[in-house]
C-alpha cells in the first residue's frame, strides 16, 4: 500500500484528524503522525498518555470494502504487525493481550485503537491508531498500570523513521493477509504471542464478570474461554480480560 504521510507537531489526537481528513477529498490510504497529542485516546473513553518525548503517535488510514467482513479480526491483525515490528528491531519478550495490547514482559509498551466511519454494511473507512512508547523513560502519573518504552528495554535511543516504516511496511502485508485470506490464516500466529494463552483470567463486562481458562481466539478474533468445562466465544469491544 503506497501511504500519504500527515505530520503534526502537536494535535488533540491523530485518530480524530485522521477522520476530519476523511471528511475532506484525500487521497487514500494516508498516514497521521504527531509529535504529541493532547486527547490522545484509548478504548472505551479512557486516555492516551502522549508527551512530545519522541514517542510514535499515529493512525492509518483506508477503504474497507462494503459488507464489512473484514473488518472482523481486523484488531488482532494490527496487534501481530506491531509485535512483528518490535522483533524486527530486537525488543525481547513482545506479547499481545487480547484483543489487542502490546506488553513488553508485563508491561505495556503500546496500544491500538481502531475506529470505523461510515456504515460498515456499505462503503466504510477505518482509522487504525497505534500508540507506541518509545523514549519515554520517565514516570508518567496518568498511566495507572505498569509500563515500559523501547528505548527502556533496549538500552538505547529508537529511530521513529525507521519503526514508522517497518510499521507501515508490517501492517500493509498483515492487512493484504488479512483481507485476503482472513483471521483464519493469522489464528495461530496470534495464539502464539498471546501472553495469558492458558491461563486463568476474568472477563468483565461492566459489572459482570466471568472466570475462565484462556484457550485461545476463533476464526473471527473472538476470544474463547473454557468456564467449568463449557467453551464459551466472546467478542465486542466493552470487554476486559484480567489476569486472575
Ligand atoms: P482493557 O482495554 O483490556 O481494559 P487497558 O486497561 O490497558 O486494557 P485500554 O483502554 O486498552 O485499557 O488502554 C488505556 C489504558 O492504558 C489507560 O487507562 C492507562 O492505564 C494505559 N495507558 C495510557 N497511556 C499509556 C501509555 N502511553 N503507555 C502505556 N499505557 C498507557
Ligand atoms: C489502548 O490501549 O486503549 C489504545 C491506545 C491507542 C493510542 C493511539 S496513539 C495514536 C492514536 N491516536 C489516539 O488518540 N489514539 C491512538
Amino acid at each position: 500500500l503506497g501511504w500519504s504521510v500527515f505530520l503534526r507537531e502537536e494535535i488533540d489526537s491523530t485518530n480524530a484528524e485522521a477522520l476530519r481528513l476523511l471528511q475532506c477529498p484525500t487521497s487514500l490510504p494516508f498516514i497521521v503522525v504527531a509529535e504529541s497529542q493532547t486527547a490522545g485516546r484509548g478504548r472505551r473513553g479512557r486516555r492516551w498518555a502522549s508527551p512530545p518525548v519522541r514517542n510514535l503517535y499515529c493512525s492509518f488510514a483506508l477503504r474497507v470494502e462494503a459488507g464489512g467482513r473484514h473488518l472482523s479480526g481486523m484488531s488482532l491483525a494490527v496487534g501481530l504487525a506491531v509485535v512483528d515490528t518490535l522483533r524486527s528491531l530486537g525488543v525481547p519478550g513482545v506479547g499481545l493481550k487480547w484483543p489487542n495490547d502490546v506488553y513488553v514482559d508485563g508491561k505495556k509498551v503500546a496500544g491500538i485503537l481502531l475506529e470505523l466511519t461510515g456504515d460498515p454494511a456499505d462503503q466504510c473507512h477505518v482509522v487504525i491508531g497505534i500508540g507506541i512508547n518509545v523514549n519515554m523513560t520517565f514516570s508518567v502519573d496518568e498511566i495507572d498500570q505498569p509500563w515500559t518504552s523501547l528505548r527502556s528495554v533496549l538500552g538505547a535511543l529508537v529511530d521513529r523513521n525507521e519503526l514508522l516504516l517497518r510499521l507501515a511496511m508490517s501492517l500493509s502485508g498483515y492487512l493484504e493477509r488479512h483481507i485476503s485470506e482472513g483471521f483464519s490464516a493469522l489464528r495461530a500466529e496470534w495464539e502464539a504471542v498471546n501472553v495469558w494463552q492458558g491461563l486463568m483470567c476474568r472477563l468483565s463486562a461492566g459489572s459482570q464478570e466471568v472466570l475462565g481458562r484462556v484457550l485461545g481466539v476463533d476464526d473471527h478474533g473472538a476470544l474463547r474461554l473454557d468456564v467449568d468445562g463449557c467453551i464459551y466465544v466472546f467478542s465486542g469491544g466493552e470487554l476486559s480480560l484480567r489476569l486472575d
